[in-house]
């Protein structure tokens, strides 16, 4: 089939209010809007001004409502606490309603903040939807992040409630959460009213009288007075969630998603992106904390009317590296969006695909890959393996959506192994020099997006419109930032190279090694510090630390290093993945004082470098080489 990729694309910069307003039929609203954009409002205008939706209605009831009532909408599948079940779409109605009640019943009302802090399990997607049921407005925070993280994050929302759990299964061992929820409540200075947790059998938690709440007995209590709630009508440019992400500081950024902009470009990207029909079984393989789970784990698929599935394991060794096609099988899953590293690692395990063989996969279609560069040998890997298109697509936490994608609802269009296809619709994606320049097709530079931005991506950062503009508008006036670094080919296709800020992926986890630092650097033996990104076989990237001791400090330095290690797990949590820690005695610098990470990476990385004229000493490379060397650095 041709694609109608071009008609498609070109449509949606040509008229974009009309590509927009056709899209959002799909959508059932309570008011129709007054706009479809209006530019004049918020930071570079909003999208929707004036309509009046309930996301948790177009997920839930209007199915209900629709004939999919019996249909399945969530299946959870945890491979590491040997258990599944299966919610109808009434099942996660009534499961809604009744805890939306409970919300209510705790003061929550339309506009207030809740954190959920949770493991994969069903109650963070009924969390979540309970919470767009009655227009409050969640943040979810990944349970791999430490107190710390979690304390920033509630001094910023400042949640009337929070949601957790009493423990996380992570292969091996049991992560008590309870715990680092209570150190996250005593390092911050706001304070929520109440906590309503989930008690695991593996590990229940103690509750605090008065503040802790049993998820359970709170349901019960509910269901038993008969309470349910509604949807409550909220504007399209509400706010249904805040998803905090790594900036270049150590305050994360609280990245905005409105209802009704979000909900148009993710029923829109079902189909025409992934070509997934209502009723088919879609799996995003990734967790509830990141945006791919928000998207694409809870909202767009029951948008859609598709069965989500919601899997707690890892791609190897819940049991093995077959659980992937197991559960594909098992579902008749029709399309799987997972990040490279995945692949990499089930690859490791099980290099010939020897455990495929032992599944049927006959109704699964597609592979997408997103959350980090994809590259090739995985890709290759995959398509030989599965033999089925692989599409690697392109997004960020603030888009919500794909950037780039090959949309294959539209007619697939040729693969190109190391890029993620060309740009959506509404997005106009040129790559600018630094002086505000276009580029020509070929050459690399600063990926950016044409203002305005489509729907559903950020219209600012939580209660911060100055950052929102430093952050993503001021440096290229007219454009957004991606803070990817890229080139465009004669046909149109994007190549996201790298960041050009201090951000790394480790394992597909968006993290800042300027974060790390502010840690490294606090430990009172350090002097000076540098944390850079190096290249890892399994997770893409893993951070690196470098620091130079005060002097008259005459511990081991080896201790040392085990104290830097245990302080950034202990700050940012054990996703970090921060594990080298390297003593030097002087840190690369320009003559102006600037440490040179870049130089640091590539010698850690085994690429040729070229001396940085401004280099201060260039005896210090060879003394980063020689103790990266002695760590095996590179491999
Ligand atoms: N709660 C608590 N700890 C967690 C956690 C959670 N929800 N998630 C991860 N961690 C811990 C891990 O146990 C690990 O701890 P360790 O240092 O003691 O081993 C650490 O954080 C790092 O986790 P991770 O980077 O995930 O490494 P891993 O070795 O456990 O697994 C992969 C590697 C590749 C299997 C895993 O990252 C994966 O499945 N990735 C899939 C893609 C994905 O989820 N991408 C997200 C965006 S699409
Ligand atoms: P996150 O906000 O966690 O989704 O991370 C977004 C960042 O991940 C992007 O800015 C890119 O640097 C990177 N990224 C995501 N998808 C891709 C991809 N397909 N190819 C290259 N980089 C990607």
């Amino acid at each position: 089939m041709q694609s109608e990729y071009r008609k498609i694309y070109d449509g949606s910069m040509q008229e974009p209010e009309g590509f927009w307003a056709a899209a959002a039929t799909a959508i059932d609203w309570y008011k129709p809007w007054d706009k479809v954009f209006d530019p004049y409002a918020g930071q570079y205008g909003l999208w929707f001004t004036g309509a009046e939706c309930n996301t948790c209605y177009n997920c839930l009831d209007r199915h209900v409502e629709g004939g999919r009532a019996d249909q399945a909408a969530l299946i959870y599948d945890s491979p590491i606490t040997n258990s599944q079940k299966t919610y109808t779409y009434r099942e996660l109605r009534d499961e809604v309603q009744t805890f939306a009640a409970v919300l209510s019943d705790k003061g929550i009302q339309k506009g207030d903040r809740v954190i959920i802090y949770m493991p994969m399990i069903p109650e963070a997607v009924i969390a979540m939807l309970a919470c767009a049921r009655i227009g409050a407005i969640h943040s979810v925070v990944f349970g791999g992040f430490a107190p710390n993280e979690l304390a920033t994050r509630i001094n910023d929302a400042t949640p009337k409630l929070i949601i957790s759990a009493s423990c996380g299964i992570e292969p091996g061992r049991i992560i008590a959460y309870k715990p680092l929820l209570d150190k996250a409540l005593e390092l911050a200075d706001f304070k929520p009213d109440n906590c309503i947790i989930v008690q695991r059998p593996m590990e229940p938690a103690s509750l605090i009288a008065g503040r802790d709440h049993d998820w359970t007995e709170s349901i019960a209590a509910a269901r038993a007075a008969g309470k349910k709630a509604d949807c409550v009508p909220v504007l399209a440019t509400d706010p249904l969630y805040i998803l905090y992400t790594s900036g270049t500081t150590g305050e994360p950024k609280g990245v905005v998603r409105d209802n009704g902009g979000h909900m148009v470009a993710l029923k829109w990207s079902m189909k025409n992106i992934y070509d997934v029909d209502p009723g088919e079984v879609y799996w995003a393989a990734s967790d509830v904390g990141w945006v791919v789970g928000h998207s694409y784990i809870v909202y767009a698929p029951l948008l859609h009317g598709c069965t989500s599935i919601l899997f707690e394991g890892k791609p190897v060794g819940t049991p093995d590296a077959g659980v992937f096609w197991r559960v594909i099988s098992e579902h008749n899953v029709v399309s799987l969006f997972t990040a490279p590293t995945a692949f990499r690692a089930i690859k490791k395990e099980d290099p010939a695909g020897a455990l495929i063989k032992d599944y049927d996969l006959s109704k699964f279609r597609t592979l997408y890959l997103a959350g980090e560069r994809a590259d090739p040998d995985t890709l290759q890997w995959a398509e030989t393996q599965l033999g089925v298109p692989v599409i690697d697509h392109w997004w960020q936490t603030e888009t919500g959506w794909a950037i780039a994608a090959n949309p294959l609802g539209l007619g697939p269009l040729p693969i190109k192994h190391g890029s993620p296809t060309v740009a959506m619709p509404g997005y106009d994606v040129r790559i600018l020099d630094e002086q505000c320049h276009e580029m020509p097709n070929g050459e690399t530079g600063a990926i950016s997006i044409k203002l305005p931005l489509p729907p559903s991506c950020l219209p600012t950062l939580w209660n911060n419109d100055a950052r929102f503009r430093e952050s993503y508008l001021d440096e290229f006036p007219g454009y957004y930032k991606t803070a990817d670094a890229g080139y465009i080919d004669d046909d149109g296709y994007i190549y996201v190279m790298s960041r050009t800020d201090d951000i790394i992926n480790v394992a597909g986890h968006r993290l800042s090694t300027g974060a790390m630092e502010e840690v490294v650097a606090a430990h009172p033996d350090v002097a000076e510090c540098a944390v850079v990104g190096i290249a890892d076989q399994l997770k893409g990237q893993v951070p690196a630390g470098f620091f130079v001791l005060n002097s008259g400090v005459n511990r081991a330095a080896s201790e040392i290093e085990r104290e830097v290690v245990q302080l950034v797990r202990e700050k940012i949590g054990p996703v970090a993945a921060f594990k080298i820690a390297l003593p030097v005695a002087r840190l690369p610098k320009t003559r102006s004082g600037k440490i040179l990470r870049g130089t640091i990476r590539k010698i850690a990385d085994g690429e040729t470098y070229k001396m940085p004229a401004t280099i201060d000493d260039p005896a210090i490379l060879d003394e980063i080489a020689s103790v990266l060397k002695d760590r095996g650095i590179p491999a």
